[in-house]
């Protein structure tokens, strides 16, 4: 099974979660594109979706879901993603398709998160894929220096701008053994708005897929 077939697998299993009459939130990237592929087939049950990013609002539309805003629909029954890693913890790094702070909030605002990923994203320690961080745009050179300081190696990505107008520094280097602690330290650092760490808030489902089957955390 080739990468795009098991994003499809653990997109079809995340359906499963999805209950009659509720409003849903849904995520960002090419794993939530494979679950939007299939959403025709339990469209009945879901009365609207919350989307985390101006390309996931446009693909649900193009099924005929409504989309409605988050202050419309207040907290949410479920949510459902992808991830760039996960640990067996559910503890996640997000951000890769760089919606990572609508994403998050759509997260803490939901009961219960679904995130499906396939087997090469599952590690011991987070941190091999950069950690995505959002921030605004003057504050760049500060947060990179502060970025430095505990270790890591900040690159601004090239050309890109989130939904919100800003910036996001990719940070390589960072082993990250302590997830809880590192999100708070870096949220606290003066021009940025969000880390793509999913650790104060993990997720509570996480569907991996391995090829063969879809194993549970
Ligand atoms: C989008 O900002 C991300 O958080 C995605 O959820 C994450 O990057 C996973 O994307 P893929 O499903 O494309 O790997």
């Amino acid at each position: 099974m080739n990468q795009d077939e098991k994003k499809a697998t653990v997109a079809a299993a995340a359906l499963d979660y999805i209950e009659n009459g509720q409003i849903i939130g849904i995520g960002s990237g090419t794993t939530v594109h494979a679950l939007i592929n299939q959403l025709s087939r339990v469209k009945n049950k879901i009365e609207a979706v919350v989307s985390s990013s101006e390309l996931t609002t446009k693909m649900i539309q193009e099924k005929d879901i409504r989309v409605i805003d988050l202050k419309e629909s207040g907290p949410l029954p479920l949510y459902i993603d992808g991830a760039d890693e996960s640990t067996s913890k559910k503890q996640l790094v997000k951000g890769g398709g760089g919606a990572l702070t609508r994403e998050k909030i759509i997260a803490n605002a939901s009961k219960s998160f679904v995130c499906m990923i396939d087997d090469s994203k599952l590690v011991k320690v987070l941190g091999k894929f950069p950690l995505p961080i959002e921030v605004i745009g003057m504050a760049q050179s500060v947060v990179a220096l502060e970025l430095i300081k505990i270790g890591g190696r900040p690159v601004y990505r090239d050309g890109f701008k989130t939904d919100n107008g800003n910036i996001i520094l990719d940070v390589y280097n960072l082993e990250i053994s302590q997830p809880i602690a590192l999100e708070e330290k870096i949220n606290n650092i003066p021009g940025v708005v969000t880390n793509g760490l999913f650790a104060l808030r993990p997720a509570d489902h996480l569907l991996v897929s391995n090829g063969n089957n879809i194993e549970l955390f």
